[in-house]
């Protein structure tokens, strides 16, 4: 059960203004905000405990150390990883990502095929297309509904002897549809292709058991969970982990350096070279205990009930048009939408001026726009901190965009 009183308090930017009014912040789907109890983190690894990590004998070198290991433990535990070292903490998403499909460049070929969906950010996108540019390897695409779901007997009809990769979100960020990824994962390891799955958008509303999916990797940001930008995670199976060459060389990631030749550190550290983001890698150990503490079941029934309001209200307005899936049972608290011959950056400024944060443009998924042939929506990202309230001051947002703009 949500207390949305103690949990608003947590957080001191819902307290300030915007536009001489009060924040609504629906932009949670790009970056959430951050709770007094991460920010404390931040603030006491600043001001006690700054050292780098892995390499001194000095105390505050060894303290920064254990603070940032417990904090691989606390993700391990949160994630479900078999091992810790499994869990590699990278700078964000396209990182883990980025790592990945550049592992893979020794292990394809132009006879491969490798698998995404239709409903996938840049960053599950371009990677790849660079994967099969070094390779010969042909990328395939998963279609979609005019729902913004994926069209599953398409893709099972995509897989073969010859997939080697799938790599799908978990949901979609412009949309907020929730992929079927057990079947994807289960129909992809039939042909013995390996899965990444994208999390990023699914981490803040969900606790994801990467043992239970059986997935191969699973990436995600902390800044999309509670925690602070330029840190995130990758989870590899060890398997894979072994399988894969390093991503970048350098300090940690060694074990003997000589001029003839150098033997690589054993994981997670083969992957994770140079001085990592350290506070940031604790900070999000901290914000996986709030948000646990709050627990993901309460969050997830509560945003679904923000979204079933907030959805309600807007189909009732005249010319709005909500892109993605009709069913709600399929979607996250993610609303993308259109006013009928309104721009949406247009609707976007006139919120702002009434202190509502909402994201508009392609939302960094052109090909997902191209379907619909618009240039982009507006999108409304509720976070388990909003209110019915704030839905109501964006319902009047829009009506009064709409009345300015028609
Ligand atoms: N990927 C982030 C978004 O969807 C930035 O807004």
């Amino acid at each position: 059960m949500i207390n949305i009183d103690n949990i608003r308090a947590d957080f001191p930017i819902l307290n300030r203004q915007v536009n001489g009014k009060p924040l609504v912040y629906f932009d949670n789907a790009a970056t959430s905000q951050t709770p007094q109890q991460v920010i404390d983190v931040i603030v006491d690894y600043y001001s006690n405990y700054n050292a780098n990590i892995h390499r001194g004998v000095h105390t505050l070198s060894q303290e920064a150390t254990d603070l940032y290991e417990d904090a691989r433990l606390k993700i391990q535990q949160h994630f479900n990883a078999k091992h810790s070292y499994e869990i590699l903490l990278t700078s964000g998403t396209t990182h883990g990502i980025n790592l990945v499909a550049n592992g893979f460049t020794s292990l394809l070929d132009a006879h491969d095929e490798v698998i995404v969906s239709a409903l996938e950010h840049h960053s599950n996108i371009v990677p790849w297309q660079m994967l099969c540019e070094r390779t010969g390897a042909t990328l395939k695409v998963i279609p979609m509904t005019t729902d913004g779901e994926l069209i599953m007997n398409a893709y099972e009809a995509l897989l073969s002897e010859r997939t080697k990769l799938v790599f799908v979100n978990h949901i979609s960020n412009a949309l907020g549809t929730i992929n079927p990824i057990e079947t994807i994962i289960q129909k992809a390891h039939e042909v013995g292709a390996a899965v990444l799955i994208d999390g990023a958008q699914s981490c803040p509303h969900i606790k994801p058991d990467v043992q239970a999916l059986d997935v191969d990797f699973y990436v995600a940001s902390a800044h999309k969970m509670c925690g602070p930008t330029g840190v995130g995670v990758l989870y590899g199976k060890e398997e894979w982990l072994d399988k894969l060459p390093p991503y970048q060389g350098g300090g940690e990631m060694i074990d003997q350096v000589s001029f003839e030749k150098t033997t690589y550190a054993g994981l997670p550290h083969k992957f994770e070279a140079g001085t990592p983001n350290i506070c940031g890698g604790i900070a999000f150990g901290a914000a996986v205990d709030y948000m646990n503490a709050i627990g993901f079941d309460a969050i997830s029934r509560y945003e679904h009930e923000l979204l079933e309001y907030a959805t309600a209200q807007l189909l009732e307005i005249e010319g709005l048009e909500i892109i993605g899936p009709k069913d709600l049972k399929n979607k996250t608290s993610v609303i993308s939408f259109n006013l009928k011959d309104i721009h949406p950056y247009d609707v976007g400024t006139i919120l702002d001026k009434m202190g509502i944060a909402v994201r508009t443009g392609h939302h960094c998924a052109q090909p997902i726009m191209d379907f619909f042939n618009i240039p982009g929506t507006v999108r409304a990202s509720f976070a388990f901190y909003n209110t019915k309230a704030e839905i109501d001051a964006l319902i009047s947002g829009v009506k009064k965009a709409k009345m300015m703009l028609s």
